[in-house]
């Protein structure tokens, strides 16, 4: 066996497989920039700059039941969400991250060579999990303003399309889906999957339709309004069947018990976090305007707790780079549809000023 080599063993279409190109922690640019750890400035992962609420910490700090594994079922922690989302707790289910509720989504339904509708760009855990399924991608553009073409969406579906993933707010367009759109794709029949990772931005949600579509998932998380991140936990709203199947597949004690606590925590001082919230929100249209006010700039208007930005002049991972060297992480990307563009997460007043002012250097340095 050994001599075989245990490469040869895996799954050959997984092979290749590239993996995300996740967000960059500070601590890996030690040595590499000459700013102390402390002082970058981290815009690269739509993190909440305000962290959690101090209830989580001081309830973890008092947690002694470390030694205990959590409740599989998770009957508190649903019950909880039911009292926060106002949906009955029977089609709730929670995960480690929204990551992992999209991870078992596409567990459910795909087999190898289903068809799952992606409307691009948006997120890319959407594809990283259909191809660890063995499914296919099929690539529905969004328009100039990366609204989604309803159309063209119904126009893909074809026998072997099992989903239809729609992030709205969208990641890393910042855009909406209108609700008309969104019941005109539920009306296919096909399941679709809303995810609303940035809800508490907007407030406009298709939760209420939960029970109504037989076809309707939606997917939220604690990692962006509420600053746990780092604890990972994530809930999707299902039809009842499927939160059963979804019950029986997860991994039986998937949200640990400080994410526990933490969600027990964070729901009792929603007020504390949405005031958090409507800062980030008022901070991402005062970070707009100085951005629109750059000419090499052109910023995408978002609803969510960042910004896209096309880099008209000079190349965005040149950006990227030079940001990073001055101590400030962003999302760069350059791919069909995605060219040259930077995605900036909303920081504290105090980093939007510095990056600001740093962009405005860079522009007279780079550009002049
Ligand atoms: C659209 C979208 N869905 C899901 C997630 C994942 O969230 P979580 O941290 O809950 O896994 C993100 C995170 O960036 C996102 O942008």
């Amino acid at each position: 066996m050994v001599d075989k080599g245990i490469e040869k063993l895996i799954r050959r279409e997984l092979a290749g497989f590239g993996g995300y190109a996740a967000s960059k922690s500070p601590q890996t640019l030690e040595g590499k920039v000459d700013i102390p750890e402390e002082d970058i400035i981290k815009l690269d992962a739509n993190e909440n700059p305000y962290g959690c609420s101090p209830r989580v910490t001081h309830a973890l700090a008092d947690y002694t039941d470390i030694n205990i594994y959590p409740d599989s079922w998770q009957i508190q922690l649903r019950h909880q969400l039911q009292g926060y989302i106002g949906v009955d707790m029977s089609h709730i289910v929670a995960s480690a991250g929204s990551d992992q509720l999209i991870d078992l989504i596409m567990r459910l339904f795909l087999e190898p060579g289903d068809e799952v509708i992606n409307c691009v760009p948006t997120f890319a855990m959407f594809r990283f999990f259909t191809d660890l399924c063995g499914g296919k991608v099929i690539e529905v553009k969004r328009d100039d303003n990366f609204t989604v073409d309803v159309a063209a969406v119904e126009k893909a579906i074809t026998n072997k399309t099992k989903l239809i993933m729609l992030a709205t707010p969208n990641n890393p367009t910042g855009t909406i889906t209108p609700h008309g759109d969104i019941l005109k794709i539920l009306d296919t029949g096909v399941p679709v999957v809303v995810d609303e990772a940035y809800y508490e931005f907007t407030e406009e949600t298709v939760a209420p339709l939960i029970g109504r579509y037989k076809n309707l998932m939606v997917l939220r998380t604690f990692s962006k309004w509420a600053g746990l991140a780092g604890l990972r936990v994530g809930y999707g709203m299902f039809p009842v069947k499927i939160a059963d199947y979804l019950l029986r597949i997860k991994e039986p004690y998937c949200v640990n018990a400080a994410a526990l606590v933490a969600v027990k925590e964070s729901l009792e001082d929603v007020n504390y976090l949405m005031a958090n919230v409507k800062t980030i929100i008022a901070e991402r249209e005062r970070l707009f305007s100085s951005l629109e006010a750059m000419e090499w700039l052109k910023p995408y208007p978002s609803q969510a707790n960042f910004i896209l930005c096309s880099v008209l002049r000079g190349s965005a991972r040149e950006l990227q780079q030079k940001l990073e060297e001055r101590g400030i992480l962003v999302r760069y990307f350059d791919q069909p549809l995605l060219e040259d563009s930077v995605r900036i997460s909303i920081g504290r007043p105090e980093e939007n000023d510095i990056l600001v002012e740093t962009l405005n250097e860079l522009g007279e340095e780079l550009y002049d």
